[in-house]
């Protein structure tokens, strides 16, 4: 995911609170209707011409939504009534489930439903309260040793949520002299937890090695000519999360070796994907060792909530003691901690699923390059269906939508400029009869649309 706004960025619109990337770096967003020439950020200088703003106006010129509704496309927050996981009942309406992050599809899994039901009872329904004070319970503790032991890691450490994980993570480990080198598709809660550190963020074209080197280079020459030294991280997304497409590991602990970096690795759509054992890119490209830290979520192949973090022992003692998003918010609640660990037994013990969800999206990614789609570069269960743009890609989703299958539209700036998709995603869980039948109705709908890829 590029940039920190993700929604509004679905929406193909920035966010309106980004004022630091507005005034730093190169003045008001011209992109922003009707806000090219004024002043919405706070610190921003004010001059006695400007007239006072009332805080909301900006509301009144947010139209991208009801624009939306009234053409009949608006696709987002749509309620869902009922789910079988593959299949979900949406106004009354059964759907195919093409995306969700369940790649495993443990969410309705009795074993795991029923360990969320059993921590209930046992702990009560949330923890109401911080880790760091009186909502440790033993059972994060249980999981946090899974966890390491997992991913074959001194320490682990549980968050609330993956997208506080990486806020936490990177504000507490990168200060004032530190600089970050971070790839321009990783996703919001990486390029958020940049903002909120104090280090310098050097951002490099999307898996272009050549540009992370030239980064690299050009910020050790800088501490030659005399800048105070700091400590530097590299950070991407394992399986990035619109393309599906690897980063190339091998290569940045190659690069990071040679510079003196930290590597850390968000693995939100490969725990449980990649890998011999299922522990996540490391693992797939050998290098559980050169890869300083992981990072992920329980959000998807985990079937639940939360986030983690995996390293040295004192690496991860000093996050827990200084990252704020985890201080400062209330502990991930049992049944959710429970429902993860129940979810771990499935990845352990099942490594066919893992096989399955691989056999199927390499069907369905073959079957939608036959019919003569685009679907990026990826080989993960994240397929997207590469539509071009933001008008067609919604028309794309609201047939899909009406014929029974359930897709996510993904525009600009979330994704390149011309590249607005159908982010598509498989689940171990999806029959071959089901898959079959997305094929039959994406290729009815191409034919209806007469989309030519
Ligand atoms: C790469 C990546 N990191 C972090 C997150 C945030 O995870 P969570 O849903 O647990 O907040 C996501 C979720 O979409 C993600 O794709």
């Amino acid at each position: 995911m590029r940039g920190a706004q993700y929604a509004l960025a679905l929406l193909g619109t920035r966010s309106r609170g980004d004022c630091r990337s507005l005034f730093e770096r190169s003045g008001p967003d011209p992109r922003i209707p009707g806000l090219s020439h004024l002043s919405f950020c706070p610190e921003a200088p004010t001059s006695t011409e400007t007239p006072l703003l009332d805080l909301f106006d900006k509301v009144k010129e947010f139209t991208t939504v009801d624009d939306l509704v009234r053409a009949g496309i608006y696709p987002y927050f749509t309620p869902i009534e009922d789910s079988e996981g593959t299949v979900v009942e949406i106004h009354g309406r059964r759907l195919l489930m093409l995306g969700s992050n369940n790649y495993l599809g443990v969410t309705h899994e009795p074993t795991v439903v029923e360990a969320g039901i059993a921590a209930t009872k046992r702990y009560g329904s949330g923890c109401t309260g911080s880790r760091f004070l009186n909502g440790t319970l033993a059972l994060h503790e249980e999981l946090e040793q899974r966890l390491a032991k997992f991913l074959k890691k001194e320490s682990a450490l549980v968050f609330t949520t993956g997208y506080q994980t990486n806020l936490g993570v990177i504000s507490a480990l990168v200060g004032r002299r530190d600089a970050i080198f971070t790839d321009r598709e990783n996703h919001a809660s990486i390029m958020d937890g940049c903002r909120l550190s104090y280090g310098e963020i050097h951002k490099f074209r999307h898996n272009d090695m050549a540009d992370l080197e030239a980064k690299l280079q050009r910020h050790s020459a800088g501490i030659r000519e005399g800048r105070a030294p700091g400590g530097k991280l590299i950070v991407v997304d394992g399986v990035y999360s619109m393309l599906g497409d690897l980063a190339p590991l091998p290569e940045i602990v190659r690069l990071a070796k040679r510079y003196g970096a930290r590597v850390l690795v968000d693995d939100a759509h490969s725990i449980g994907v990649f890998g011999p054992t299922g522990a996540g890119t490391a693992e797939h490209f050998g290098l559980e060792k050169e890869v300083d830290l992981v990072l992920g979520t329980f959000s998807k192949s985990l079937g639940s909530v939360g986030g983690y973090v995996a390293g040295d022992a004192d690496v991860i003692d000093y996050i827990k003691h200084l990252a704020r998003s985890m201080i400062f918010s209330a502990a991930l609640p049992a049944p959710s901690v429970a429902a993860v660990c129940a979810a771990l037994d499935i990845v352990e013990q099942q490594p066919e699923r893992r096989q399955q969800l691989h056999a199927n999206a390499e069907f369905l990614r073959r079957a939608f390059i036959d019919m003569g789609f685009q679907v990026g570069p990826g080989k993960s269960p994240v397929i997207p269906l590469i539509i071009g743009s933001r008008e067609a890609t919604f028309h794309f989703w609201k047939e899909l939508f009406a014929a029974g299958v359930f897709t996510n539209p993904v525009t600009a700036p979330a994704v390149p400029e011309g590249m607005d998709l159908l982010r598509c995603s498989v689940m171990a869980t999806h029959t071959r009869e089901q898959l079959e039948r997305v094929v039959e109705i994406v290729g009815e709908v191409a034919k209806k649309l007469r989309f030519v890829a």
